[in-house]
């Protein structure tokens, strides 16, 4: 893969390959990497927001941060319309599933505020309306920054387009609740080159969102993790040996693979603030796989990157399958080679009892999964169902070397503290 010429020299790797052989390997079901089912009599933590993508406040290590005892998390959320004439089906009646699909061209960041890590309080909308460049403001990552508590906010501006910015603002904390300020100057760091990593021009399906920066815990530099799709026009890419893998006889034949082609890209900063970026190769590559790989992100763990995505059954390639659920990959050096968990990569999916349960996993550094709930079946059929918009019960996950094994379970929205700073 080519990429320009770095000011970091020579390009310092080659992207580790998600195989269709890998993905063979994934089974649903597994109870080891199946998340537990999520009753349809789940609470929720809003009847006017739906909430999705959620984004603990953490530091640029990776713990996940209170500030004065108070805990903080960041959602994607979207207004719901139980009474807009535009949401009523034919009986006029509330089509909920209709107006939780239309949600992401509405997302907007809010905040919450708990002071246990659940039963989460509405703190409202980061920026106000006008502040960010474009319609969504889509995933990304708050980052806390000091003892004053100023917060760089990293996410994704789309539509039109798809920008990687920040914003910088501050948290302030009361004994009574917490509020986010300043948040009023967005700054637009990068968008999809062609070279590396595809733009819309290519494909208007492309992916190129979800930035998570992040300090390498062995070379200190700062680097930031986000979604794309592999460069190039759609249907120019080439599922060959490599991509393939080793499969049994049989299971050479790709079909229309060559149109999934997702990527966890990598950018390193110029600078100590993160204000400016070079985007580097993918780190991993799903092409003839899948074509979304999701709110890429780490946890440093035992000497090792333990590489986490998030996937989707509907984005898997022709000949290959697996649940929606969190995918991983692990390797002994920030640029690899990446192998995937369990063989397969998958580490925790939907039971296919309940295939659409929950998604947009964030594995925490604690091990704690957590995630938010889509849709569960409401009668034995499944073609009744029950819309979410709110957080899912967390996951307890143990990760041993290549290996991970669901262990425990706790409560709907549980994002405990992994250390809590007192603000100046
Ligand atoms: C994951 C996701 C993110 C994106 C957002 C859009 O659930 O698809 O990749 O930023 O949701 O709503």
């Amino acid at each position: 893969m080519k990429s320009t010429p770095s000011k970091f020299g020579k390009t310092p790797h080659q992207p580790s390959l998600w195989t269709r052989a890998d993905a063979l390997k994934v089974h649903a079901d597994d109870p080891t990497t199946t998340q537990p089912l999520v009753s349809a009599n789940f609470p929720v933590l809003s009847d006017e927001v739906f909430i999705w993508d959620t984004m603990p406040l953490r530091d640029i290590d990776g713990n996940i941060t209170s500030v004065d005892g108070w805990s903080v998390i960041f959602t994607l959320t979207a207004d719901r319309h139980p009474n807009d004439p535009q949401y009523l089906d034919q009986n006029g009646n509330y089509d909920v599933i209709r107006d939780w699909n239309d949600r992401h061209g509405r997302a907007k960041m809010y905040y919450w505020f708990s002071r246990t890590g659940k039963d989460w309080k509405l703190g409202g909308r980061v920026m106000a309306e006008g502040v960010s460049p474009t319609v969504r403001e889509w995933a990304g990552t708050p980052i806390l920054l000091n003892e004053q508590g100023e917060v760089d906010l990293y996410y994704t501006a789309v539509t039109p387009g798809a920008t990687i910015v920040k914003v910088r603002g501050r948290v302030v904390t009361t004994e009574h609740g917490v509020s986010l300020v300043g948040f009023e100057k967005v700054k637009p760091l990068f968008e999809a080159d062609g070279k590396m990593y595809q733009t819309e021009a290519q494909n208007a399906f492309w992916g190129f969102r979800d930035p998570w920066p992040f300090r390498d815990p062995k070379d200190g530099k700062l680097y930031m993790l986000f979604e794309g799709n592999v460069a190039g026009e759609r249907g120019s890419h080439k599922v060959g040996k490599a991509e393939i893998g080793d499969v049994p006889p049989g299971y050479e034949d790709v079909g229309n693979s060559r149109f999934q082609t997702a990527c966890v890209g990598i950018a390193v900063a110029r600078d100590e603030d993160g204000d400016d970026w070079e985007m580097l190769p993918p780190l991993l590559t799903a092409v003839g796989v899948n074509d979304q790989t999701e709110r890429p992100h780490f946890v440093f763990q035992d000497g090792k990157y333990y590489l986490f995505t998030i996937s989707h059954t509907f984005t898997y390639a022709d000949g290959v399958t697996g649940p929606d659920g969190v995918y991983g990959f692990v390797a002994d050096s920030l640029f690899g080679p990446y192998a995937p968990l369990n063989g397969s990569g998958l580490v925790l999916g939907n039971p296919s009892s309940q295939p659409f349960q929950t998604y947009s996993h964030c594995v925490m550094p604690n091990g704690l999964v957590t995630s938010f709930i889509d849709s569960v079946p409401t009668d034995d059929t499944g073609t009744q169902i029950r819309i979410g918009g709110t957080e899912a019960p967390t996951v307890g996950i143990k990760i041993k070397g290549q290996q991970t094994f669901v262990v425990a379970e706790y409560d709907y929205g549980y994002i405990p503290p992994m250390l809590d700073v007192t603000l100046k």
